[in-house]
């Protein structure tokens, strides 16, 4: 990113919030399984104030956390110096990662791939930074299967609502589609609940693996 994205990516009142509300016992939980058995170099895109980096295991020897809204890279800095692994943290957009090609084991996307403008650049890139095989670790919230909750969430999208609320998050996509259309193989995804806002909000945590090609999906 930067320079020209910089402004895109402020959202002081949201990123203040999301500080507050976003901590519970329930949520860590979640963090723990999301990170667990993960092992050697992690990229983790949109860190936000850095709240997973205690959930490390010591299996991992370092983790590169790109996030950037301002306030809270500043907050994830901070945590980095209490993380129980060497985490560094710097700016960035999942879009156009800051990171060389095939040098991370593992990637890791919590609460972030609702938010990003471009979901195949995003996965794009993630798949580019991992090793051949690599691993993905994802915990997101989708669209609705009811039928009334997708109309709702779509209407909530679609008038932008939303997205200006929650700094760009997006309520009604298909991640998990995304994420396959991308070229990973899911290996794994069951719902969750983060006690974040009501059960109405599928949550969804699951791994996926790159197959290791370099272009989208289809080869091309
Ligand atoms: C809801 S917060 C989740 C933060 C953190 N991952 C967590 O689980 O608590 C969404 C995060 O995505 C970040 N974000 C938004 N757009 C992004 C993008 N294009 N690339 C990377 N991060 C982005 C925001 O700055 C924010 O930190």
């Amino acid at each position: 990113m930067i320079g020209s994205e910089t402004g895109r990516h402020n959202h002081p009142v949201f990123a203040r919030l999301w500080s507050l509300v976003s901590d519970n016992a329930t949520a860590k939980r979640v963090r723990w399984e999301l990170l667990d058995g993960l092992s050697g170099r992690v990229a983790e895109v949109g860190a936000g104030d850095g709240r997973s980096f205690v959930h490390y295991p010591s299996t991992v020897t370092e983790v590169v956390a790109v996030e950037p809204e301002p306030y809270l890279r500043a907050r994830a800095t901070e945590a980095a110096l209490d993380a129980p692994v060497r985490v560094t943290v710097i700016a960035g957009a999942a879009e156009r990662l800051p990171l060389p090609d095939a040098a991370f084991d593992a990637a890791v996307a919590s609460l972030v791939l609702c938010s990003v403008s471009d979901q195949a650049a995003a996965l794009a890139e993630l798949r580019r930074v991992l090793v051949p095989g690599g691993e993905l670790r994802f915990l997101e919230h989708v669209v609705a299967t009811n039928k009334a909750v997708r109309q709702s969430q779509l209407l909530l999208d679609r008038t932008g609502l939303w997205p200006r609320l929650g700094a760009g998050c997006h309520l009604a996509r298909d991640t998990v589609g995304a994420i396959t259309d991308a070229g990973f193989e899911l290996e794994g995804v069951r719902s969750a609940e983060l006690g974040l806002v009501g059960r109405a909000v599928p949550f969804l945590i699951g791994r996926a693996r790159s197959d290791g090609a370099r272009g989208p999906a289809d080869g091309a």
